[in-house]
């Protein structure tokens, strides 16, 4: 079987951190998501695998590479324009030949792997394999409706759901898949669906079965959704320290401090990860936040968010939350007149300040 990773799209939802980035590089836990399904999908034994690529292609093939960091073979694919996930699929098929293949959304994170899920379609005859999982809100989703075992009918978002099982990201196919991405058409957002081309599996008689995956399973595409995928799998991680940790600080709870961070007279409370040259000082870090490498916390308090690389947060009184931080940012204090909230935000940025000392 082969792999194929969609990292392509636009990440309008994750403005403005994706301005400048791609969605599927924003860390969990400290590890750029794309590296979580590279290695769920070797991890499942596949180790020959295709990576979509759209606009921000430079980036991703500095980060990933050719794959021998995981021992796999990365073969980049070009979609010159985010036409759809079915589109994705189409623009594939050199790599992908005759071959069955798993597909994965690139900004999917799943809990457990897919091993399992892989196995069991590898030996099976099925044309294709849909990954599902029961949620609260199905009218929010993507969903399966099943009869017999098998896969009856996709509904994108309906009003009035007859299932609660929603469409996760992964999705496993045989050649068969090349004969319905020819034969949709583009849906009314001008993109062609894999929905669409699932359901003409269906109707054209092939056998579609579902998978239903019973951990938990979270798409980033959006900045709460990566708050929440961090928590998850910083509740997971195995915690170790690597880097300096002074007398004077404390560390409680699983909490990981990556090579080369310094704590010095601080208090991490975890489930929280310190990434590599990370400097914490007089400062308090709490449970479910990840600071990426080379960022500083100086006399501050930060919790359940999310900082990325090289970032500044130095001097603020008032605990930061729920927050999702990007690349180069400074916070500061400036001791400058008149006293005044000075800002220099990207289009997009979105800041809560408190009111009345609230
Ligand atoms: P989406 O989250 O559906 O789309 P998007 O990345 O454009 O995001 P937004 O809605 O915030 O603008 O995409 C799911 C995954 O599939 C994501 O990793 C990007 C990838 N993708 C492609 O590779 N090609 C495509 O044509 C599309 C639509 C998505």
């Amino acid at each position: 079987m082969k792999g194929l990773v969609l990292s392509g799209g636009k990440g309008t939802r994750l403005y403005p951190i994706t301005y400048t980035s791609a969605k599927q590089l924003v860390p969990v836990a400290n590890k750029p998501v794309l590296f979580r399904v590279i290695e769920a999908i070797h991890d499942a034994g596949i180790d020959d695998i295709g990576i979509v690529v759209g606009d921000t292609a430079p980036e991703i093939k500095e980060a990933v590479g050719d794959g021998s960091r995981w021992d796999v073979h990365i073969t980049y694919i070009q979609q010159d324009a985010p036409l759809g996930l079915a589109h994705a699929v189409k623009v594939s098929r050199d790599f992908l030949g005759d071959d069955r293949f798993v597909m994965f959304l690139g900004d999917n994170v799943i809990q457990g792997g897919i091993a399992n899920l892989i196995r069991q379609f590898e030996h099976s005859e099925w044309n294709s394999q849909i990954v599902l999982t029961r949620v609260e809100h199905p009218e929010q989703y993507g969903v399966a409706e099943l009869r017999d075992g098998r896969i009856e009918r996709l509904v994108e978002k309906p009003r009035q759901p007859r299932s609660n099982l929603a469409l996760v990201g992964i999705y496993m196919f045989d050649h068969h898949i090349w004969e319905a991405v020819d034969n949709i058409a583009p849906s009314w957002r001008g993109e062609l669906e894999i929905t669409d081309a699932i359901q003409y599996l269906v109707d054209h008689q092939y056998q579609v079965y579902p998978y239903v995956h019973e951990g938990w399973w979270i798409d980033t595409g959006a900045p709460g959704d990566m708050l929440d995928a961090n928590r998850l799998v910083l509740d997971e991680l195995e915690p170790y320290v690597e880097g300096y940790v002074d007398r004077d600080s404390q560390l409680s709870g699983k909490v990981t401090i990556e090579a080369g961070a310094e704590i010095i007279n601080s208090v991490i409370r975890g489930p929280a990860i310190i990434g590599r040259d990370a400097r914490i000082v007089n400062s308090y870090v709490g449970p479910f936040t990840a600071i990426y490498h080379h960022t500083i916390v100086d006399c501050s308090e930060i919790e359940h968010s999310i900082v990325l690389e090289h970032t500044k947060i130095l001097h603020i009184d008032q605990r930061i939350e729920d927050s999702l931080i990007g690349r180069n940012v400074e916070i500061t204090r400036s001791p400058l007149k008149p006293r005044a909230y000075k800002m220099m935000l990207g289009d997009n940025s979105k800041v809560g300040l408190i009111t009345n000392g609230r």
